[in-house]
């Protein structure tokens, strides 16, 4: 069985932070997932998606990587496309403004221990995946089976008219130890918000028109610094942190 979306999402428009949080909490609490559709409005999200495919147009998107499966060729397990972007790139201002709205709901969300014991002291900067549409998707995973320090994965999509059945490109999320699982379409200005750990294996289905989505992933203070005792931590993008977005005016 599937949960049905509408338990997910929240599709009023122009939500402040704090409503968003106030969204946010109780879902993520009783699903691990939440899911926000019209997360920026149609004009804002007009602009970051302009941006993308200029990213593309440009050239500036390389082959996916992966840390865990070395000597296994990426393209068989994840077949996107990306660019790791900071936003204040020139060229990437509303990416830039996208970045400073999710970092504020996840903030807002996370303040006072509504999220738990985590405490997030940063992020990844964003990841611009495309799936050029070729049949490709991503089997199926955990964004951080290890406790590498991610405790939140925020993916913002931006396909318009997208259609599953045409499309395909379906995220298939299977929380752990539920019998349950939960299809999210990847479509325009839709804001997902999951737990990286072990409790939410996904996939993506393989897709079959250019697909795009800004993924971004918040660290937990505590478990990060333990990474860094334990491991040396992975070279790639991913270990890299950057702080939130301060004072954002
Ligand atoms: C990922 C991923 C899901 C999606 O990049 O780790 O799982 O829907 N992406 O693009
Ligand atoms: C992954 C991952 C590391 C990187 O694909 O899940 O952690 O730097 N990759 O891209
Ligand atoms: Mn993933």
């Amino acid at each position: 069985p599937s949960i049905p979306s509408a338990l997910l999402a929240g599709s009023g428009s122009a939500w402040s932070a704090e409503q968003i949080a106030q969204y946010i909490v109780p879902c993520m609490k009783h699903y691990g997932i939440c899911v926000k559709d019209r997360f920026l409005g149609a004009r804002l999200g007009d602009r970051v998606l302009a941006e993308v495919e200029s990213l593309n147009r440009s050239g500036r998107f390389r082959g996916g990587q992966l840390v865990s499966q070395r000597g296994i060729p990426s393209r068989s397990i994840r077949g996107d496309q990306i660019a790791w972007v900071e936003g204040r790139e020139p060229g990437c201002e509303a990416i830039g403004m996208l970045m400073a709205h999710i970092d504020e709901a996840v903030m807002h969300s996370a303040a006072n221990g509504q999220l738990g014991d985590y405490v997030i002291n940063g992020r990844t900067k964003a990841m611009v995946a495309c799936y050029p549409g070729h049949g490709t998707g991503y089997v199926r995973h955990v964004d951080n089976p290890h406790g590498d320090g991610r405790c939140i994965t925020c993916i913002y999509y931006l396909n318009k008219d997208w259609n599953v059945k045409v499309h395909g490109g379906l995220l298939q999320i299977f929380p752990e130890g539920r019998n349950v699982m939960a299809n999210i379409e990847p479509l325009f200005d839709r804001l997902l918000i999951f737990w990286s750990d072990r409790r939410n294996p996904h996939e993506v289905k393989p897709a079959f028109a250019t697909r795009y989505a800004i993924t971004v992933w918040y660290f937990d203070a505590k478990e990060r610094a333990e990474a860094k005792e334990k491991y040396r931590l992975a070279t790639g993008q991913k270990g890299i942190k950057v702080p939130v977005t301060q004072n954002r005016t």
